[in-house]
């Protein structure tokens, strides 16, 4: 943890980097930000080269205080005030028609601007320091899995940041929700760790879901957040015979479940929290953990179907399409709920 007063020289040091067109890796609660100065498009393209990102994906402009909406967004509805006054600091996006000031490379091209205030302290310090808004994408290169601590981001992208400020482990540890506001009807992007269910009750009207259209952004392409090894997410019944399976085929396996399994020892057992924050603070880490050491299989326990899984599930299925394999398995599909099974130990 960092005393306050280092906390500020960095944070200074920060701003400073931001202020000369330097990237800043920064702690969220959601997951590390690649910052740059919104404002600045040569500070903006040099994200898009570390990160190897298309130039038309757009990235969410982090910001200080909800009345900052004001300077990156026009024709704000009140359904923007009600959501901003209610959950930021927090883990929402809103997609909002974009003011003049907002650069084309930040925004893709598109006539919308995501906001969002983090809600982690060396964030909204470094937001009021540097005093303009910072356009941050996750930390990692394009299509894999986004950082939660400071040292995931000094392992995929190394030197190519200017700075990285360290605020331990993200708490909620999965990508912010993002809610389109920019149409007739309020839309879901991205499930996260707020709801679709808790926004529907803020604004008392219903949301429409993300459809199967063309993805408009990255976060919506089938193949995001995977790690290189192939993950196969199985209902908890299927799981042990599963583990057989690849096994019979002299594979090399982990397995991430809720449910304990003993397994041999050709494979590693992880087990996850049964609640869904749980999940998502620990997924991430756990992925990349795996992803070094080179299984042939990250098998996952599927979670249920509950709305309270949606974001993890969404971000597990985005895993596992990464790999698309055939095997009796996929057969199966993963719709089957958490606890049809009694016995999961693998004799
Ligand atoms: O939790 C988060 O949202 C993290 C932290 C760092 O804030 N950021 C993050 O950024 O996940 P990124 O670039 O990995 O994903 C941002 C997503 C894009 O994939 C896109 O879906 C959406 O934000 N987005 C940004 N601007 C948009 C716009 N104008 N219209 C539609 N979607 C937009
Ligand atoms: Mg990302």
């Amino acid at each position: 943890m960092l005393s306050t007063g280092k906390m500020f020289s960095n944070v200074q040091g920060a701003a400073e980097v931001l202020r000369g067109g330097g990237l800043v890796a920064f702690p969220t609660e959601t997951v590390y930000g690649l910052g740059a100065d919104a404002e600045n498009p040569a500070a903006v393209a040099r994200i898009f080269a570390v990160k190897g990102r298309p130039a038309d994906h757009p990235l969410i402009v982090h910001i200080a205080t909800p009345d900052q909406i004001l300077h990156w967004a026009r024709e704000i509805p009140t359904m923007a005030w009600h959501l901003a006054r209610r959950y930021w600091p927090g883990p929402l996006t809103l997609i909002l028609r974009r003011a003049s000031c907002v650069p084309d490379i930040v925004t893709g091209g598109q006539d919308t601007v995501g906001l969002r205030v983090p809600d982690h302290p060396l964030a909204l310090a470094l937001l009021k320091v540097f005093g303009g808004g910072i356009a941050a994408p996750s930390a990692n290169r394009f299509g894999r899995v986004s950082p939660t601590t400071a040292a995931h981001v000094r392992e995929e992208l190394g030197d190519a940041m200017d700075l990285i400020l360290d605020g331990g482990p993200c708490h909620v540890g999965i990508e912010s929700t993002i809610l389109d506001l920019s149409g007739h009807q309020p839309r879901l992007l991205r499930p996260g760790a707020i709801t679709l269910a808790e926004i529907e009750a803020v604004l008392k009207q219903p949301i429409a879901q993300p459809g199967n259209e063309a993805p408009r952004v990255p976060g919506m392409l089938r193949s995001h957040y995977a790690p290189k090894t192939p993950v196969c997410l199985i209902p908890p019944a299927y799981l042990k015979a599963e583990v057989r399976w690849h096994l019979g085929q002299g594979q090399r396996v982990a397995v991430l479940s809720r449910i304990a399994l003993l397994l041999p020892d050709a494979c590693l057992w992880k087990g996850m929290p049964d609640y869904p924050a749980g999940w998502a603070r620990e997924l991430y880490a756990r992925l990349r953990a795996l992803d070094v050491q080179c299984f042939d299989y990250i098998l996952i326990e599927a979670p249920p179907i509950g709305a309270d899984w949606q974001a993890v599930r969404d971000r597990l299925e985005r895993a596992a399409s990464a790999h698309p394999i055939s095997s009796p398995r996929s057969s199966r599909g993963i719709s089957a709920p958490f606890g049809e099974v009694g016995d999961h130990s693998v004799n």
